[in-house]
């Protein structure tokens, strides 16, 4: 470990064309701490950051390292000095093993090839001392997501970082790999490292760290010890007022049955069954939620719906057609909304400007284009109306998207598909990287759809969610619905015992 036993920037300055990202950013680091950095979606805090790890230079400012001011003009400087980060897009090679992922880049030790077998038996030694699962030998592309998640950490720590600063790491991460990353987390705080932890969740920030520091609009508003913060405290410096996390549903008339699954089978990506004789129906003016440890289906069941995978039996029906074989754009025709779980992939163009990427579905729709001509005028009112609603942070609607902040790209493609009014409407993962404000915003939309008779179904793994919003719950393993409870009966300990093969 490269001993970094005090670190500080002070005065960090960043802009971007027509954005203050970082305006004199004070953060102290100390070894066996977890800090946190919180703020709203595009409050800077990936920008400072990145500035710590080399890979933007900021306009004004310096950072310290135990004393003496130091320039990180790289990332291969960062890790020099000791500084690791791990994002939340993965930069691993995928058809390289893991042994080979963590030694690229790593200079020969007995020259002209590294010990691949060395490296292994430190892996393993890193894996056991800090609960960092993974098999050295095993291929990147067979990984899961929290598998990719350690590798980069083990790299880090390979590197002998003893600073690592982790960016959004749990939105990618299931509840259960939560505990055993913040279990990895506290054996490294244990063991003297310093650690920056970015997230939205306040419950994951309250439970891991020590000191919290939050952002807005780019200026540090507040640093406290964790042992003095609370809820309603870090929303109010968050956004600058109070604000009530809570909604709840109001009672509405529930209407017919819009969508219906009936006995819907269909095979994963690797061509094993992933749904089971899936049955269900969503009603006018109902949210069915969707509970169940993440890869039990729920994917391949937004997807079927979706029309983005095959069925092998069964069928689905939306408002008494049968779509079971219907196109994706015969789907979306026919009055379906789908809110993907891999947004950026499945829902966005990044090269393509926000405005371009708020008419991508409409763009052959009056008033967006009439007799084949585009209608600037109202693309513009369109794209207006969606950044003021969801507070897109955006300097304006000609910006293109892959310069907006991974939160604001997020609300971005909600808001388009939140806008309209479905007849059904599947949300995966609706809320995940966004603000607690566009939480907010999100679940009253997703209520309003509701009470405008949209049918919804709920797909989350954030189980607090599912309960405050959900009619009925629904609850998938192994790719069957296993039970479904209204509401009233559902307690989190009874969805996760079910979650879980219980009964
Ligand atoms: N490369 C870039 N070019 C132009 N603007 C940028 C760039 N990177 C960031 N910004 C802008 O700087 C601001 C801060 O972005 P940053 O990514 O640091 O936010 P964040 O706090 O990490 O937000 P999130 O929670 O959404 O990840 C945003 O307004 C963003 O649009
Ligand atoms: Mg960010």
């Amino acid at each position: 470990m490269k001993a970094i036993t005090h670190l500080e920037m002070r005065g960090i300055v960043k802009r971007f064309p027509g954005v203050l990202a970082n305006d004199r950013v004070d953060l102290e680091i100390r070894p066996g701490e977890v800090q946190a950095l919180l703020g709203e979606n595009g409050a800077g805090k990936s920008t400072l950051m990145k500035i710590l790890y080399g890979m933007q230079q900021p306009d004004a400012g310096e950072i310290r390292i135990n004393g003496e001011t130091v320039r990180i003009d790289s990332p291969a400087e960062a890790i020099q000095r000791g500084i690791g980060m791990v994002h939340q897009h993965f930069m691993l090679v995928p058809s390289l093993t893991v042994a080979e992922n963590v030694a690229i880049g790593l200079k020969a030790s007995r020259p002209p090839i590294l010990n691949l077998n060395q490296v292994i038996s430190r892996i393993e030694e890193l894996s056991a001392r800090f609960g960092l699962k993974v098999d050295p030998r095993a291929a990147v592309w067979q990984l899961s997501v929290g598998e990719q998640q350690r590798v980069e950490i083990i790299k880090a720590l390979y590197r002998e970082a003893s600073v690592l600063i982790l960016d959004e790491p749990t939105a990618v991460l299931t509840p259960q790999e939560v505990e055993e990353l913040f279990k990895t987390l506290r054996r490294l705080c244990a063991s003297g490292y310093a650690l920056v932890f970015i997230s939205h969740k306040l419950n994951e920030v309250l439970n891991i760290s020590q000191r919290i520091t939050v952002l807005r609009d780019g200026r540090v508003v507040g640093t406290l010890p964790t042992t003095e913060a609370n809820r309603e405290g870090l929303v109010k410096l968050m956004v600058g007022r109070e604000m009530s996390l809570k909604v709840t549903p109001e009672p509405v008339t529930i209407g017919a049955p819009r969508l219906i699954l009936k006995e819907v089978s269909a095979l994963g990506d690797r061509k094993l069954p992933a749904l089971r004789e899936v049955s269900f129906e969503v009603r006018a003016g109902e949210i069915l939620g969707v509970a169940g440890v993440s890869g039990n289906g729920q994917r391949e069941l937004a997807e079927v719906i979706a029309g983005m995978r095959p069925l092998t039996a069964g069928t689905i029906s939306l408002d008494g057609s049968d779509i079971s074989r219907a196109s994706i754009a015969g789907r979306i025709e026919g009055g379906l909304s789908y809110i993907p779980e891999e947004r950026m992939r499945d829902g966005a163009i990044k090269s393509f400007t926000v405005a371009e990427n708020v008419i991508l579905q409409t763009h052959a729709e009056a008033p967006i284009s009439k007799r084949g001509v585009l209608n600037f005028r109202a693309i513009h009112e369109r794209a207006g109306e969606l950044i003021r609603a969801f507070k897109v942070k955006t300097p304006h609607d000609g910006t293109p998207l892959r310069s907006l902040s991974g939160g604001n790209i997020q609300k971005l493609i909600l808001a388009r598909e939140l806008s309209r009014t479905p007849k059904a409407l599947i949300a995966a993962q609706p809320t995940r990287g966004v603000d607690i404000g566009a939480t907010l915003y999100i679940h009253h939309r997703l209520l309003d759809q509701r009470a405008m008779g949209t049918a919804i179904l709920l797909i989350s793994e954030d189980l607090d969610e599912m309960l405050a919003l959900s009619d009925r719950i629904a609850v998938i393993y192994e790719g069957r619905i296993v039970r479904i409870l209204p509401r009233a009966e559902a307690t989190p300990e009874k969805l996760g015992l079910l979650m879980t093969g219980g009964s």
